[in-house]
């Protein structure tokens, strides 16, 4: 087996502990019943239009990394002191915008996610205690306990980045779907037979899609494939203006595609409609 099969095939490994979904399932319930109000889609990143939790991971792993690398290099222990301390400041919002992700994902990736966590809460004991040492005078414990920690960290973010690349935990499901369906005009089917304010499920080419009549007769064609975690969107509900996920209720604004509410963070593709003697059209809107 190749090198890089053979690190693929580890990382994949979690996903198939079925053991830890008992556990899993708690957790979950319990961050989900969390009240963190409008908290809860700041930490999923709605406003950003991607996830929250990579982009601040960055700021625990860059201060751990350098307080590493200055060990390494004889730099100042006030300074590797300092940076250990910051990089577990930097560490509460890290972990809740994880858990609150993790807890809208389906049961393999959260047997990962959990795995990553726990990697993560070990990482930042290591640096912790590796910070307590110093600050007693133990510098070579210390300095041991911090390399440690810095060396899980890498596993952690290994295991990070193939749940959300690879296991695709944190990616736009629906991204490719304007790119997938004929450029042209597509017949959608009679108006008449489109109920007014219920999603109903159609194909644009191979792409399937989400019709929606609203009340002032206007027209919205989404693509069906949630872009959280590819549920389809004809089974939900209209709701205030939105589309709403049957499976983590996420809302998706009928005007824009644009989510109203998370776990999604990224908009759900629009497509361009036109009514020609009664009968429903959508095409991707043309690129540029
Ligand atoms: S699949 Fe999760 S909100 Fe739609």
């Amino acid at each position: 087996m190749d090198t890089y099969h053979a690190a693929a095939d580890r990382l994949d490994t979690p996903a198939e502990w079925t053991f830890l979904d008992p556990v899993a399932e708690r957790i979950a319930a319990l961050v989900q019943r969390l009240p963190l109000g409008p908290a809860r889609d700041v930490l999923h990143g709605v406003w950003l239009g991607h996830p929250l939790h990579p982009a601040l991971a960055q700021a625990p792993i860059g201060c751990w990394t350098a307080a590493s690398l200055l060990e390494l290099t004889g730099g100042d222990e006030r300074a590797v002191r300092r940076l250990t301390a910051a990089g577990l400041a930097a560490l509460p919002p890290v972990l809740l915008a994880g858990w609150v992700d993790w807890s809208r994902l389906p049961p393999t990736h959260r047997r990962t996610g959990l795995v990553h966590a726990a990697g993560a809460v070990t990482a930042a004991l290591l640096h912790a205690c590796s910070l307590r040492a110093r600050c007693h005078g133990h510098r070579a414990r210390g300095r041991l306990l911090g390399l440690a920690g810095t060396g899980t960290v890498g596993l952690v973010a290994a295991l990070g980045g193939h749940l959300a690349y690879h296991q695709a935990a944190g990616a736009a499901h629906a991204e490719a779907e304007p790119r997938l369906a004929p450029s042209d005009w597509q017949p959608l089917g009679a108006t008449a037979d489109i109920p007014l304010g219920a999603p109903v499920r159609r194909l644009l080419g191979d792409v399937p899609v989400v019709v929606v009549r609203t009340h002032d007769d206007g027209w919205t064609v989404l693509a069906d494939r949630c872009t959280h975690m590819a549920a389809s969107l004809s089974g939900g509900e209209v709701v205030a203006g939105c589309l709403e996920c049957p499976l983590h209720h996420s809302r998706f604004r009928l005007s824009d595609g644009r989510p109203a509410r998370g776990p999604a963070t990224a908009a759900q593709p629009r497509f361009e409609t036109r009514v020609l003697a009664g009968r429903m059209e959508a095409r991707p809107y043309p690129e540029g």
